[in-house]
């Protein structure tokens, strides 16, 4: 079991894994670091060919590998090629499954390629701030009606993950990036997985305290089956998050002594009693409780969605999920000047 890893944040010891400024893969030139977890470095680089930033994030596991002088890494351990190549395989499969998707809240592969010891993925560089910074930074642009701005699109990408037979695994709000136009990415495809497969006994389950659900803990045991809603859990627990600071208690916490205090009790000020419902459906620890699709989680929160001022990049939406919730009620017509 793997705990996801935080930002780029923990100074001297990962600058000293991270590639130099400057240092170029053909015509991509690095920049800068923007992001860092336990598994890997993610760089801002420039595309000289094509004159754009890319994103280039680079297979680094910091407790497997140390890199050298001349930046190739190396194991610290030799015991520690087994756990080295399996990692680099799941890195290998999350270009892959990249590859399966066109969704404008979806990164975009662009190029996966092997170097210094490991392995590198390319995505165009999406300019803005995670959900995480942003709601640190800026807590006031958060409200119900921007919260449901960013959810429907984000909603038509979980859900086209889960058409597909994929669960993202590990929403969280340093997963889900902002762009400056308001259009949400949802990042990290790490820890995607079929929703049928069960896990070989060397794959790794990624789990983050307060958002992943109880089931994601034990993913091969028979009762605890995943499916949809351990997604619908820990996007629940991203808008816990945003609505009241943190994320609720740990799930498998809740299993043994629930402390989760129901929104829809404390009544966060600017939030509709319909939306605070969903959120404590979403977070039921008894997934009979929780929608068990995003279908069913679209239909509930639908009246939300009324009183949001402005929907932004909806018509840019592949599949018809949205579209229809949306488009075939006749107030929103009316509302968009009956088109
Ligand atoms: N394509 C991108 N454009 C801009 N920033 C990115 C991009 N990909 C990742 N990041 C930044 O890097 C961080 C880590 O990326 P992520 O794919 O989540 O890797 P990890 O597996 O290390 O969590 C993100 O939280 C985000 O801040
Ligand atoms: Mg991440």
């Amino acid at each position: 079991m793997r705990e996801s890893g935080d930002n780029y944040a923990d100074g001297r010891y990962s600058l000293l894994q991270a590639l130099p400024t400057g240092y170029c893969f053909s015509e991509f030139e690095i920049e800068e670091v923007v992001g860092r977890g336990g598994f890997g470095i993610v760089y801002r680089a420039w595309d000289h060919r094509k004159k754009r930033a890319i994103a280039i994030k680079e297979y680094l596991p910091a407790t497997i590998v140390t890199r050298r002088n001349d930046l190739i890494l190396n194991l610290r351990r030799a015991s520690f090629q087994k756990r080295f190549k399996t990692g680099l395989h799941c890195f290998m499969r999350e270009a892959h499954i990249m590859g399966c998707f066109n969704h404008p809240c979806l990164p975009r592969f662009l190029r996966f390629w092997q170097q210094n010891s490991t392995a590198y993925i390319a995505t165009p560089f999406y300019h803005g701030v995670t959900l995480k910074t942003l709601h640190v930074r800026y807590p006031k642009i958060i409200t119900q009606n921007w919260l449901c701005n960013i959810l429907f699109p984000l909603l038509d990408a979980i859900n086209t993950l889960h058409l597909a037979g994929y669960l993202h695994c590990d929403i969280s709000p340093d997963n889900i990036l902002i762009q400056n136009d308001q259009l949400p990415i949802l990042l990290d495809l790490g820890s995607v997985r079929k929703t049928t497969k069960s896990l070989t006994d060397d794959e790794e389950i990624t789990v983050r305290p307060g958002f992943t659900p109880y089931e994601q803990y034990a993913a091969n045991s028979e009762e605890n089956r995943q499916g949809p809603w351990t997604d619908i859990y820990a996007l629940g627990a991203v808008l816990h998050t945003m609505v009241v600071g943190k994320p609720p208690p740990v799930s498998i916490m809740r299993d043994i002594e629930d402390h989760y205090h129901p929104l829809t009790q404390l009544c966060p000020a600017g939030y509709s009693a319909s939306f605070l419902h969903a959120i404590d459906c979403m977070l039921a620890t008894d997934v009979s409780e929780r929608p068990p699709t995003i279908a069913k989680l679209v239909s509930m929160i639908k009246p939300c969605i009324f009183q949001a001022s402005h929907i932004p990049a909806f018509t840019t939406l592949s599949s018809d999920i949205l579209a229809n919730c949306l488009y075939s009620d006749s107030s929103i017509s009316d509302r968009q000047g009956g088109t």
